[in-house]
């Protein structure tokens, strides 16, 4: 829409030499699409103004979420670099300037006494660990430019956006999504979760075969495989056998853990901003590294409704209809957060179809 408003300004300046030289009065016409923008603007701020100001909901209304979004997907977007400024201010002091988002020789040195983020203990940084440890950052090319988080919600199935989001410069994605719907998800993979359920479901914890898992994991290219590994205690061992694996077949993705402090401190900032659950999703956590990561984030996928902005049946995931385990996170109110940072112009947020 952005796009549509700077047409039609350069179309008036066309217009207004054209009907210049032929000496015809103009005037009337640019009056009526000043007004016509000016109350485009009031509207849209008005919009805005609405879905900022609201405290968080308790029962969501689906419907009115939708039309909200389908009024707003007529105004156009803009950055506020103030605003998003100031978020990155508070996430900045989870990560230490990124450089504890996750574990590397450098915040994990031998010896070093890594403390759990959920469960009550600690493990020390032994030589096998600390090898398994990228020297330092794997995101020293940071700030990214342009990034996309892809949330693996039904309502992309359709939505024709995959040449959008891989037109990105640094791709998110959650939980080793199926890429075979590239039409709507893409398939350019920067980096990507995997839950530890997804590995005990569907590949046993790797303690039988390995190579279905690796080769699986090489639709990601080479991607970052991220990963929760300090978490709960049953996921350390694990992560651990996914990084093995990933080493021992020489694989070109790297596993990489989430810094379990960075974790727990971006938990409590989140329930300080209002989202109450057990755990934030992996969702929420990679949203919040690319507002550290990136100049400008665009989200796709997240839609945890079963409806959609038409009210249409819509799956749990674009690939499956298996609903999340209940209770453990706040989809709805991340959801909430997210149309709210839309409309501060801090993330852009796309729910349905690409154009
Ligand atoms: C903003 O909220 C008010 C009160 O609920 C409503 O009357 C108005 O139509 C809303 N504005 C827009 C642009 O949606
Ligand atoms: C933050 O990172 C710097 C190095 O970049 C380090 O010297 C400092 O100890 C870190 N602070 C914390 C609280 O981890
Ligand atoms: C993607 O692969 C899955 C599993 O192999 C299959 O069931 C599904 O139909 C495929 N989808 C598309 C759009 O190719």
């Amino acid at each position: 829409m952005a796009f549509g408003v700077l047409s039609l300004g350069g179309l008036t300046v066309l217009l207004s030499l054209l009907l210049q030289y032929k000496n015809v009065s103009y005037k009337s016409f640019r009056e009526t699409e000043t007004k016509m923008s000016e109350e485009n603007r009031k509207r849209c701020g008005e919009l805005r103004e609405n879905l900022t100001s609201q405290e968080l909901p308790k029962e969501i209304d689906v419907g009115r979420l939708a039309e909200d979004i389908k009024k707003l997907r007529t105004c156009p977007w803009e950055q506020d670099f103030a605003v998003l400024n100031r978020y990155r201010t508070d996430l900045n002091k989870c990560s230490n300037l990124t450089q504890r988002l996750v574990l590397t020789r450098e915040n994990a040195p031998i010896g070093h006494e890594i403390e759990y983020e959920v469960a009550e203990q600690r493990v020390r940084v032994e030589e096998p660990l600390f090898k398994l440890l990228p020297r330092e950052s794997p995101f020293k090319k940071a700030p990214y430019k342009r990034c996309a988080v892809v949330g693996n919600a039904g309502i992309l199935l359709n939505s024709g956006c995959g040449r959008r989001i891989d037109q990105a410069d640094f791709v998110f994605r959650c939980n080793l999504p199926p890429l075979n719907y590239s039409k709507d998800v893409g398939s350019k993979t920067d980096l990507v979760t995997a839950n530890p359920s997804i590995i005990i479901q569907k590949y046993h914890g790797l303690k039988e075969s390995r190579r279905l898992f690796v080769e699986r994991m090489k639709v990601y290219k080479d991607a970052l495989i991220l990963m929760a590994a300090f978490s709960q205690s049953f996921a350390t061992e694990i992560s651990l056998a996914v990084a093995y694996a990933l080493e021992d077949f020489g694989s070109k993705q790297k596993a990489i853990f989430f810094h379990p402090a960075y974790l727990r401190q971006l938990g409590s900032l989140w329930r300080s901003w209002g989202v109450r659950a057990r755990r934030l999703s992996s969702g929420l956590m990679l949203v919040s590294a690319a507002l550290e990561l990136c100049d400008s984030v665009a989200l796709y996928g997240f839609w945890p409704f079963s409806t959609g902005l038409d009210g249409e049946a819509v799956l749990h995931h674009y690939y499956d209809n298996v609903p999340p385990e209940p209770g453990v996170h706040a989809m709805s109110s991340e959801f909430v957060h997210y149309l709210q940072m839309h409309s501060k112009g801090v993330l852009q947020l796309h729910v349905g179809k690409c154009l």
